[in-house]
């Protein structure tokens, strides 16, 4: 990307993370760096060493014919309103979000200011100013023109794979919702179980924390990296055996939340075992049937 100057606009995870990988390729021509919080600015500037810093938006489109706004999706048009006031963007500057969920219309006021527009949506759970190697992550990539064509190229710099959304109104809104269930919902999940563990079992939250992970976690994610969910599902339902579920049923009836989420969870399990073949069909219709049940009283 040697003719590319490139401008990260919002450090917080995903643009510090990006602003690190970009630096770190080192093929772009330059990098700026603008935070509202002038002293986070200045400390990843430090960091990063060839990076330039402003705190001035005008600066920003001044210098850069790519800049990659990774604000919070809320804030995402008032942002790009911000930056058509600030200044007028060279022939052909791309200007792009990192947000999984809107699309490039959200920027409609650079792109009316003359920005060629687009969205570049990191598949990766970024936390904190951690650092996060972006290696082999998935984009999804949306924009017109030179837009896309950049944001391939950065992707590719960068050592990420494309991915292409489905043509479809809902498909973005869908992709992202799969997303957040999937990265979200295994906290939630995890967090629940912890909750229903620590309950039960003696000893600190970390030693608690760390047997449930370190137990059932990396098993569950290895069978599903290596072969389809009906393998990777193991637990009584995988198996048939009705009398186990029916007495999970029966410790979690007072808890009425948590028992629904047991008997979501639980008849998406049967689904999958159903595609197996360890559990007799009969068996999981057994299973099906409790979980279908009223909820048994404590
Ligand atoms: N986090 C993820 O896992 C993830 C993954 C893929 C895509 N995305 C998308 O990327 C975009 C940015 O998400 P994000 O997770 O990077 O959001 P974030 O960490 O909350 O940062 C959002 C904005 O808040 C400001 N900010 C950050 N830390 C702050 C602090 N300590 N105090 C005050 N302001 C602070 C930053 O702007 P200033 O630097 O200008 O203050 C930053 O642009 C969103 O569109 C999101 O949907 C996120």
């Amino acid at each position: 990307m040697e003719d590319v100057d490139i401008a990260v606009v919002g450090l917080g995870a995903v643009g510090t993370a990006l602003a690190r990988a970009i630096e770190r390729d080192g093929s772009q021509r330059s990098l700026t760096l603008y935070s509202r919080r002038p002293a986070a600015a200045r400390r990843l500037g430090d960091e990063l060493g060839r990076a330039t810093v402003t705190a001035d938006l005008a600066e920003v489109a001044g210098a850069a014919n790519l800049v990659i706004l990774c604000a919070r999706d809320d804030e995402l048009a008032d942002r790009a309103q911000d930056l058509a006031d600030a200044a007028t963007p060279a022939t052909n500057a791309v200007l792009l979000h990192t947000s999984g969920f809107f699309g490039a219309d959200v920027l409609a006021p650079a792109a009316r200011a003359g920005w060629q527009t687009g969205a570049m949506h990191p598949l990766h759970s970024f936390r904190g100013a951690s650092g996060h190697d972006l290696d082999r992550t998935s984009f999804t990539i949306e924009g017109t023109g030179r837009a896309s064509v950049l944001a391939h190229q950065l992707v590719r710099a960068l050592g990420g794979k494309s991915l292409e959304l489905r043509d479809g109104p809902a498909s973005r809104a869908r992709y992202h919702a799969a997303a957040v269930l999937l990265s979200n919902g295994l906290v939630a999940l995890f967090d629940t179980a912890s909750e229903v563990f620590g309950a039960a079992v003696e000893g600190s939250e970390d030693a608690r924390r760390e047997a449930l992970w370190n137990l059932l976690v990396p098993g569950s994610v290895e069978g599903l990296l290596t072969g389809p969910a009906e393998d990777a599902l193991t637990g009584p339902i995988s198996r048939g055996d009705a009398s186990v579920v029916s007495g999970h049923l029966r410790a979690l009836a007072g808890e009425p939340e948590l028992s629904e989420l047991y008997r979501r969870l639980s008849l998406r399990m049967v689904e999958i075992a159903r595609r197996g073949d360890r559990a007799k069909p009969a068996d999981l219709d057994t299973i099906a049937e409790l979980l279908s049940r009223p909820p048994p009283t404590a």
